[in-house]
């Protein structure tokens, strides 16, 4: 894009503005499309060489009829298709105004200009008409005649040159306009193809979130550093781990995952170090730790928030000095693993509370990832569900399936308190539902244990319009327990405490509202719930 206000920005038009000033004492400047001056839009007056130019321009009435004359200069350029410079003539004083146009691509963008002087050979024939339009404009000038010999005048000549260099002027403003388009495009080209990874490993997402999520990733992959995931059950804290092992230098090594909260102490201290044969009852022989197993690897300890204290200990000697104790065992061993660890629980809070070692939290946060929850990111939906639907197409061997806009709708308005995981499922069922169907129909998302259509969210927008107080706040406490309960796994002692309910109460309003048969199916589904 050519921009008249930026012509200056260009150093070899600021050098011939310079030269024809002083050669010639000429004011070059530059109009927009309109035909407006641009350095008045900029509040700058910058007026001709001569005193009666001065004069004019310092009066309102003959400001504008300046003005005037070089619009109509540069709109009879662009009405003319001109490309070459033109000697307009005479301005409303009956000098002669200049003017070259700014042309690309066929396109208007301006015009360079200069005004107030004349030809040599014109200066003594309009002396008598000039003079006369200064008086009848009522311009209060001393010597008249004094300062009509100051008005700048050139040689036929040197008109010549003039026209070639105000020619010259343009062609640098649209060759540089031209480059300059090119390297923009050549950005935006760039640009796009960057801002179209969307994905790290099998890990997508647009938003800006997750783009600087990716970004903190590219920087740790190559890295030893010990990372610390967090965010809410079913953002991908495990799908990061994953990524960054299988995108850094130990891919070809294993990578192995334990969830410390699925075990109680004894098991998960003998899953961890491995125990030696004899140590506990039902140590029938020598078993290797995972520790061991990951040895050259990644090591992923999920849940890392749930660990006991006394694990908590044996972690921590693993993180600081590389080695560990096999249960039993009495030669410490050594292991090379990269750690990256993962909650869903706040851990600097649990250390604030005592529950969380501090030395091992600070072991573990060398480098914290922040997964953000599926509803701050709500524009990452569509891609996300571009992606399951492409997954499933795929495993079925035929095209993919597209959701009704309706369906995406709704979507958006969810809460999502089982973040991408439920998001996941609930294409998969959809796409279960729909059989041969091509578009997925929204009436497919009132069939079925979906929470999605259940969810009173918009119900609760309508009672609060309406002022209903009641029917808002049954809306509001069926979406609280519904949420908590995908959030919880459908723990109900757990969500009962952070509803502040008791559990008894709890399970009468879950009877109450019909969600129960709801969440046994979508835990069933589920799997891999802990
Ligand atoms: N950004 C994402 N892009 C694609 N799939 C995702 C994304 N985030 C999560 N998933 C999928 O969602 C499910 C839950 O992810 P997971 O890593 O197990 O979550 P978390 O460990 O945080 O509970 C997995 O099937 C995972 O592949
Ligand atoms: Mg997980």
């Amino acid at each position: 894009m050519i921009d008249p206000s930026r012509f200056e920005d260009l150093l070899i038009v600021r050098k011939i503005k310079e030269k024809i000033r002083k050669w010639w004492r000429i004011e070059l400047s530059f109009a927009d499309p309109t035909g407006f001056v641009v350095d008045h839009k900029k509040g700058v007056v910058i007026p001709p060489h001569s005193k009666l130019c001065e004069a004019s321009l310092g009066c309102r009435e003959g400001f504008g009829r300046c003005n005037r004359s070089i619009e109509k200069a540069v709109r009879d350029l662009a009405d003319r298709k001109e490309t070459k410079a033109v000697l307009v003539d005479q301005c409303h004083m009956g000098l002669h105004v200049i003017a070259c146009p700014v042309v690309a691509d066929d396109k208007f963008h301006g015009a360079i200009f200069a005004c107030g002087f004349l030809g040599s050979e014109a200066k003594e024939a309009r002396r008598g008409l000039v003079l006369e339009n200064a008086a009848s404009e009522g311009l209060q000038i001393a010597q008249p005649e004094e300062a009509y010999g100051g008005i700048p005048s050139l040689s036929a000549q040197d008109m010549g040159y003039f026209k070639d260099l105000l020619e010259t002027t343009v062609e640098e403003i649209v060759e540089f306009s031209r480059t300059i388009d090119q390297k923009e495009a050549r950005i935006a080209q760039l640009s796009r193809e960057l801002g179209g990874r969307y994905q790290f490993g099998n890990i997508v997402g647009k938003s800006a979130a997750m783009q600087r999520l990716f970004a903190v990733l590219e920087k740790v992959v190559d890295s030893e550093s010990t990372v610390l995931v967090t965010g809410e059950n079913g953002t991908g804290k495990e799908l990061i781990a994953r990524a960054l092992h299988y995108n850094g230098p130990r891919k070809d090594k294993p990578f192995v995952v334990q969830n410390c909260s699925a075990l109680n102490d004894n098991l998960l201290e003998s899953e961890l170090f491995g125990h030696v044969k004899g140590s506990f009852t039902g140590a029938t022989r020598d078993k290797q730790g995972l520790f061991r197993v990951a040895h050259g690897g990644t090591f992923f300890l999920d849940e890392v928030g749930d660990m006991s204290p006394a694990m908590q200990v044996k972690l921590l000697r693993v993180l600081q000095e590389g080695t560990f104790l096999p249960v039993g065992g009495t030669k410490p061993e050594e292991v090379d693993v990269r750690i990256i660890a993962a909650t869903n629980r706040t851990l600097k809070e649990m250390v604030q509370r005592r529950e969380f070692r501090e030395d091992l939290y600070y072991r573990l946060n060398v480098i914290n990832v922040e997964v953000p929850p599926l509803r701050a990111r709500a524009e990452d939906i569509p891609l996300l569900c571009e992606y399951f639907l492409g997954h499933h197409a795929e495993k079925a061997g035929k095209a993919s399936k597209q959701l009704a806009p309706e369906i995406l709708a709704r979507f958006f308005e969810y809460g999502w308190p089982g973040n991408i995981r439920e998001l996941e499922n609930e294409i998969e069922r959809l796409v279960v539902l729909a059989g041969d169907r091509q578009l997925v129909g929204v009436d497919l998302l009132q069939s079925g244990a979906s929470h999605v259509a259940q969810l009173p969210a918009r119900d609760l927008e309508r009672y609060k319009e309406k002022g209903d107080l009641s029917a808002a706040v049954t809306a509001l406490e069926r979406e609280m327990i519904q949420q908590g309960l995908v959030a919880t796994h459908w723990n109900k002692t757990r969500l009962a405490v952070q509803l502040g309910v008791s559990r008894t109460t709890l399970i009468k309003k879950i009877k109450e509202y019909g969600i129960e048969d709801a969440a046994t199916a979508a835990e069933t589904g589920e799997g891999g719930a802990h």
